[in-house]
């Protein structure tokens, strides 16, 4: 695949402070790239250094193998759609979404043709004549879409563009531009710091914590192979057993918990990662950790059941709708050490 945006050492700091530190990423041609991570862990920064619209304090930017670092956010070929739509109010919904073509001197007869297609692409085609407060906020949030990908830019740039919308509307705009992405086969980099919404969206995900990048591939490679224990508590549901791996077993308080084949086992401190949808409820007399039913939890399509193992640890497993356990019951959790995961520290 083309490289169509390259960073290299790209960083920022606020006198004493690193918004980023220095990130070298490669984004493909057409690819759906989120920036996935907590409040403060640099994601805008990293989004607005490509947009131009704040400086780095170092490294450099190449868009089509080109340095763009030192060019005016006008001139690198980027859409932008924020949280806040920022619509301008007193413009009615095709005005909006014309205005860039405007800016960019398109003819008349082009800039209605070409608004008529993103408005249709957004399906929002007969709000042409509205203005913004009288839409919703998802219509709202289609017309700022329709209005950066009007222009036609080879990479969009989208910072929680869904942050303020409510759950259901959420999901349906996000199958809405995950299709417009398919449509447009533009670079997209999505900002959000919802993990479910950065899994269902992206081709690949940049986790970050802390003003760096904390690992990047695909959505499965990230669940499936967390590089660090913060990337396994980020991405799902997870238990983490922390304890010292001595040979074939790590030993969690008095337990010897086996270990996943393949890891080779170099002793030390280690954190075992079982997914609740890798765990089952056993019988106390052959599982691996036995504990008090403190909740059952329905999800709609099976039970997330709640286990108080020690005072301060809970653990969590999912199970079919049948065969829910009582509250208080004792019970006990396996699961097959092939599918845990094992993180040194
Ligand atoms: N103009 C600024 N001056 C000083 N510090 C800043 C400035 N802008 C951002 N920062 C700091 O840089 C760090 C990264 O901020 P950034 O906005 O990139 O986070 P984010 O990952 O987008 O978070 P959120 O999910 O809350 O939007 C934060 O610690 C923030 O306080
Ligand atoms: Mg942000």
């Amino acid at each position: 695949m083309r490289i169509k945006l390259e960073t290299r050492g790209l960083t920022k700091r606020y006198g004493d402070s690193l918004a980023l530190a220095p990130t070298d990423l490669q984004v493909c041609d057409g690819e759906f790239l989120t920036l996935l991570g907590p409040s403060g862990s640099g994601k805008t920064t990293l989004l607005q250094m490509v947009s131009g619209l704040i400086e780095p304090s170092g490294g450099q930017l190449f868009i089509d193998g080109r340095d763009a670092t030192h060019l005016l956010a006008g001139q690198r070929g980027i859409g932008l759609v924020f949280q806040s739509y920022a619509l301008f109010p007193h413009l009615t919904v095709a005005e909006n979404v014309a205005y860039p073509l405007r800016m960019r001197r398109t003819s008349s007869s082009e800039t209605t043709k070409r608004v008529r297609e993103a408005l249709s692409m957004v399906k929002m085609d007969t709000f042409a004549d509205r203005h913004p407060r009288e839409l919703s906020g998802g219509q709202q949030q289609r017309v700022a879409l329709a209005r950066c990908f009007v222009y036609k830019p080879s990479v969009i740039l989208l910072d929680e563009p869904l942050g303020a919308l409510d759950k259901n509307l959420r999901e349906h705009m996000q199958l809405e531009i995950r299709s417009l992405h398919r449509g447009l086969g533009a670079t997209f980099i999505y900002v959000t710091h919802d993990q479910e919404e950065a899994l269902a969206m992206s081709d690949r995900i940049c986790l970050m914590n802390q003003a760096r990048v904390e690992q990047i591939g695909a959505p499965n490679e990230l669940y499936d192979k967390p590089v660090s224990r913060f990337a396994a508590a980020f991405l799902g549901h997870s238990n983490i057993l922390d304890g010292h791996v001595h040979g074939k077993y790590m030993q969690w308080r008095n337990l010897q918990l086996p270990l996943p084949a393949m890891s080779e086992a170099a002793s030390g401190s280690a954190s075992l990662l079982v997914r609740p949808e890798s765990a089952a409820l056993a019988p106390v007399d052959t599982s691996f950790l036995q504990g008090q039913v403190v909740e059952t939890v329905f999800t709609g399509a099976d039970l997330r059941v709640i286990v108080q193992i020690e005072p301060n640890v809970r653990f969590t497993v999912r199970t079919p709708r049948i065969g829910k356990p009582d509250l208080g019951a004792m019970v006990g959790i396996t699961w097959n050490p092939a599918d845990t995961i094992l993180l040194h520290q």
